[in-house]
C-alpha cells in the first residue's frame, strides 16, 4: 500500500533534510525574537469559512464528527493564530511575535509544489500597525531563505500592497464592491490568457479602458510606475516607501522588490502584500511561490471581536525543498560527529558501552555492534555507518588507552582514554 495521492512519507533521508529546514526557521525566528506556539490540526469548520475566502474553503478536508459537529483540518494557520490571540491578546504585551510550524492539509491538485499536505513556517506580529511592523516580517521572511544558504541571485520576495490597489481602483472609477473581485482576477493573471482576466473584469463591471489600466497597474515594477499607472498612491504609496526603508537598513533591500502583480488570494488581507519566489537563470519568476503573506487588520475584529492589526506570512516547505535541492544545498547538518565503538571479542563489551556512553555525552553519535562479530566485520559496519572513525576497546583498555581507527585514512593511533572526546573532536 501506498500513501494517498498528495501526501508524503518521510523516510529517513527526507526526514533529514525536513528536520533541517525545521532547526533553520527556527533558529532564525528566535533570533529575530520570535516565540512558537501551535494550535490543533482539527477546528470547527466554521472558524476557516467565515473570512478564508473561497479559495480555501474550496480546499478544505472537512466532515461532520461523530457528535455531529461540522470540523476541518487546518488548511492554512492564520485563523488558529486570530482565534488564540483573540481569546487572551490581554495576557501578552504587544507586540506578539509568534511562529508556529503547522503541517496543513489542503485537498488542491497535486502538481510540482503543491501537495495535499505541507508544513508552512507561519510568523505573525500583533501590535500597532506601522509599516515598521511589516517591515520586521518581511525581514524575517528574507533571513529565512538566507540562513539556509540562498541569496539575492536565487530568490525576490515581490512587495505589493491592497491599499494602493485600493487607491488605483479608487481612481481608475471602479466601484468598493468590486475590489475584491478584482484581486481574485489579478492574483490569477499571470498564470491564465488575457482574454480569461478581461472576460473577467469585464464580468465585474469594468470597461475596456478600465481594464487595461488594472493591467498596467499590475505590470508596475516600482513605486514611480505604480504611481503613474495608478494616478497617485496617496499614504499607501507612503507606507510602503518606509517598509522599503526599513527593509534596506535592516540589510534586506537586495532581496525585495516592489511589484504590484501580487494581491494575494486570501480574502482577509487589507494593507501590504508580499509572496517570495525563486529565480530562474535569466533574473525571471522560476514557478509556484516560496512564501506569501501580508497585513490583516480586520481579521481579529471579524473573528475575535478584538481590533488589534496584524502582518504576517506563511513558507512551505516543499517548494522550499525542491529549490535548496536543486541548489545543492544541504541542510541536514546538526547532529554531532558520527563514531563506531568496536571491540575484539565479546569480554570487551561492557567496557566498550561504557566508552559509548562517554562519547554519547561528550554529544558524538555513537552506535556499536549489537550482537558479536567479528572486529572485521564491525568496521564495516562502521563504514556503512558513515562513522569517521572507530574507536577499538580491547586488551589496552586495562590500562586506559583505546585505538582510534580513521576510516577513511586508513590509520590508526593509540590514545588515552581521558583524551578520546579531545583527540577525535
Ligand atoms: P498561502 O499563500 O496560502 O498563505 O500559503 C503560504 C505558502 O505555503 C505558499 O507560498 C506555499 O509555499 C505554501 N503552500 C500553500 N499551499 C501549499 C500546498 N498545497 N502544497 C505545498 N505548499 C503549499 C497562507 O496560508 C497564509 N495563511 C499565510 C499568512 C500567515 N498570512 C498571514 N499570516
Amino acid at each position: 500500500m501506498q500513501a494517498l495521492t498528495g501526501f508524503r512519507d518521510f523516510f529517513p533521508d527526507a526526514c533529514a533534510r525536513r528536520n533541517g529546514i525545521f532547526r533553520s526557521w527556527r533558529r532564525t525566528a528566535e533570533r529575530h525574537g520570535f516565540v512558537e506556539y501551535d494550535g490543533p490540526p482539527l477546528e470547527s469548520l466554521e472558524l476557516f469559512t467565515r473570512k478564508s475566502g473561497p479559495e480555501i474553503v474550496k480546499q478544505l478536508y472537512n466532515f461532520v464528527d461523530k457528535g455531529e459537529r461540522e470540523v476541518a483540518f487546518r488548511a492554512e494557520m492564520t485563523p488558529t493564530f486570530v482565534r488564540m490571540v483573540g481569546a487572551r491578546h490581554r495576557d501578552f504585551r504587544k507586540p506578539i511575535k509568534w511562529f508556529a510550524i503547522p503541517q496543513l492539509l489542503r485537498y488542491e491538485r497535486p502538481q510540482k509544489g503543491r501537495l495535499r499536505e505541507h508544513f508552512q513556517f507561519n510568523a505573525d506580529l500583533v501590535g500597532s500597525g506601522t509599516p515598521g511592523e511589516d517591515a520586521e516580517v518581511i525581514a524575517l521572511l528574507v533571513a529565512l531563505l538566507r540562513d539556509l544558504g540562498l541569496g539575492p541571485r536565487d530568490f525576490r520576495v515581490r512587495l505589493s500592497s491592497r491599499a494602493v490597489w485600493h487607491a488605483a481602483l479608487d481612481a481608475i472609477g471602479v466601484g468598493a464592491a468590486a475590489h475584491g473581485g478584482v484581486f481574485e482576477v489579478v492574483d490569477k493573471m499571470e498564470r491564465v490568457k488575457p482574454e480569461e482576466s478581461e472576460a473577467r473584469l469585464a464580468g465585474l463591471g469594468l470597461g475596456a479602458e478600465q481594464t487595461a489600466k488594472v493591467r498596467a497597474v499590475s505590470e508596475a515594477r516600482d513605486l514611480e510606475g505604480a504611481a503613474s499607472a495608478a494616478g497617485g498612491l496617496g499614504e499607501a504609496g507612503e507606507w510602503l516607501r518606509q517598509v522599503i526603508g526599513s527593509l534596506e537598513a535592516l540589510g534586506a533591500g537586495d532581496c525585495v522588490a516592489v511589484d504590484l502583480g501580487i494581491v494575494r488570494g486570501l480574502a482577509y488581507y487589507t494593507g501590504v502584500v508580499f509572496e517570495a519566489f525563486a529565480l530562474d537563470a535569466a533574473g525571471g519568476y522560476d514557478g509556484r511561490a516560496l512564501a506569501g503573506g501580508g497585513r490583516y487588520d480586520d481579521l481579529l475584529k471579524n473573528l475575535a471581536g478584538v481590533a488589534l492589526p496584524a502582518v504576517g506570512f506563511g513558507m512551505g516547505d516543499v517548494v522550499l525543498g525542491q529549490l535548496l535541492e536543486e541548489k545543492g544545498l544541504d541542510v541536514t547538518g546538526g547532529a554531532g560527529k558520527r563514531v563506531f565503538v568496536a571491540w575484539p571479542g565479546e569480554e570487551f563489551r561492557v567496557s566498550g558501552l561504557g566508552v559509548v556512553r562517554a562519547l554519547r555525552e561528550a554529544g558524538f553519535v555513537a552506535e556499536y555492534p549489537l550482537r558479536a562479530q567479528g572486529l572485521g566485520k564491525q568496521l564495516e559496519a562502521a563504514e556503512h555507518a558513515g562513522a569517521a572513525c572507530a574507536v577499538i576497546v580491547g586488551e589496552e583498555y586495562a590500562r586506559a588507552e583505546v585505538d582510534v581507527k580513521w576510516l577513511a585514512e586508513r590509520r590508526q593511533e593509540r590514545v588515552a582514554v581521558g583524551r578520546l572526546v579531545e583527540a577525535l573532536g
